[in-house]
């Protein structure tokens, strides 16, 4: 180990040390001690095992990239604490900036152990404008993330305020920004917010969730809570990875998600427990391959993926005239957990109740969304993949699927309630494939949802692929 001495810096050097050990209110030994140890604090914390060898599209290896991360103040602070984890986990070095309000839900010193860097909070602390600075912090980096971004810090970037350091450091930068929203269902959905979000995605900031669910509040729920840490750190992995393989380039994918809702009357309807969640899975993972993606989706609470057109339905029959609008499409993939019923006919009031009589609804049989765009004549896209949801005989019931809807292939899972799968994350599906004549059943093992869709884009590349002898 060198050993170094002080006295033999340049003067410049040694009058900067001066300067920087007042500021700190520590001896220049003292200083130094703490430059070195911050220096050292980022490579040696990020454990071989965890550098991945990756590229960004800097050029710099993931272990070097740099992520600002802005804690605004809401309870979703204390999962901030664990997207620095999950972000040093995947190799990042990690700067925290903590708004004032954030700092009545975590510490600066939390943050900074935890990131074992520095953590910033004033935009006038001589400190940090020594240090780094509000310009550096926000443009001596790869990415900022702001988790949580509340209404308020939303609303300030919108209009380009910038009277703190988070804010300043926002309105001065050049670098990509993700934001991971978190707020009360009502504060989401106020008139409000929906224009400064959708101002700040004009201005080409990208989102990562909000999801939907319940609230810290008690009894509140809906959508409004901050994406999970690990969704936070994979949206930066993504939006940092160089651009990978995009087998789907130039391809376009049409894909139906959710359930369906079938009135029975002004307020009721008839509905099943699909969550959208796979589907929305396999169109994120098609646009990360390069596809131009459709996604025609019932009623969810999921947030539109981003890159990806997505056409809001609520019935069967909306969604069967939506896929048709959004023909022609090289890949059609189906999703959707489709009502096969609705009313005969739609009570224009609601149905009300009669002394010692039951209502009596007739039910008719909805349309076949897939076997209508598999049996199309012109517009039938090259390859049709459907999925089969059942409860028992799950192969026997799927491979009569296959043939009864005359797709190409059928992924068949497990729908019981015991297994968890219709709102879980985790899915266990089979690939059953027409072959020629011969019909293969691949079992794959029970994954995470964007595993399942990532395995399944992959599949897919490789048969459009194959298809054109590319
Ligand atoms: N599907 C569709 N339109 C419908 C019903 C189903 O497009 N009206 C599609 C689903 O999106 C899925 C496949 O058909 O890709 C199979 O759906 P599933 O609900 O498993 O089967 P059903 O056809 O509804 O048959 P059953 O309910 O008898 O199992």
């Amino acid at each position: 180990m060198a050993s170094l001495t002080i006295r033999k810096l340049d003067e410049a050097i040694k009058a900067a040390l001066r300067v920087r050990a007042a500021q700190h209110g520590r001896s220049v030994e003292d200083e130094v001690r703490g430059i070195l140890r911050e220096a050292a604090a980022a490579p040696v914390a990020l454990g071989p095992a965890n550098i991945s060898s990756g590229h960004n599209s800097s050029g710099k290896t993931e272990a070097e990239s740099q992520v600002t991360l802005i804690i605004g103040g809401g309870i979703a602070a204390y999962k901030s604490l664990d997207l620095i984890r999950r972000l040093k986990e995947r190799g990042f070095v990690v700067r925290c900036v903590l708004t004032n309000a954030a700092q009545q839900f975590v510490t600066p010193l939390a943050a900074s152990a935890l990131a074992n860097t520095r953590a910033y909070t004033g935009l006038f602390d001589p400190a940090s404008e020594f240090d780094v600075g509000h310009i550096r912090l926000a443009r001596d980096c790869d990415l900022i993330v702001v988790a949580p971004a509340t209404a308020d810090l939303m609303a300030k970037m919108a209009g380009g305020h910038a009277d703190d350091l988070a804010t300043a450091i926002l309105l001065a930068t050049d670098r990509p920004v993700l934001l991971a929203p978190a707020m009360n269902p009502l504060m989401w959905s106020n008139a409000a917010t929906r224009r400064n979000v959708a101002q700040l995605v004009r201005d080409g900031v990208t989102l990562v969730g909000p999801d939907a669910g319940e609230m810290a509040e008690a009894g509140e729920s809906g959508v409004g809570r901050m994406a999970e840490p690990v969704e936070i750190a994979e949206a930066v992995l993504g939006m940092l990875r160089p651009a990978g393989p995009r087998p789907l380039a130039g391809r376009r994918v049409l894909i139906t998600a959710g359930p369906t809702h079938e009135p029975i009357d002004p307020v009721r309807y008839i509905a099943n427990r699909s969550s959208g969640k796979q589907g929305f899975a396999i169109a994120a993972a098609a646009r990360a391959a390069g596809a131009e993606v459709v996604l025609v989706s019932g009623p969810v609470g999921l947030p539109d993926p981003p890159g990806v057109a997505v056409k809001r339905v609520e019935s069967a029959r909306e969604m069967l005239a939506a896929v048709e609008a959004a023909l022609p499409a090289d890949v059609a993939i189906f999703a959707a957990a489709v009502a096969d019923w609705r009313v005969a006919s739609e009570g224009d009031q609601k149905i009300k109740k009669a002394a010692g009589a039951l209502p009596r609804l007739e039910l008719v049989e909805n349309p076949d969304i897939l076997a209508t765009v598999a049996r199309l004549a012109d517009a039938r896209p090259p390859l049709v993949i459907g999925f089969a949801a059942e409860t028992e005989h799950l192969i026997d019931h799927a491979r009569a699927k296959l043939a009864r809807k005359r797709c190409d292939w059928i992924v068949a899972n497990d729908v019981s309630p015991a297994g968890g799968v219709m709102g879980g994350d985790r899915n266990t599906v089979h690939v059953i494939r027409k072959d020629g004549d011969e019909v293969r059943v691949d079992s794959w093992p029970a994954m995470a949802k964007d595993e399942v869709a990532t395995a399944l884009v992959a599949r897919i590349a490789e048969a459009v692929h194959a298809r054109q002898g590319t």
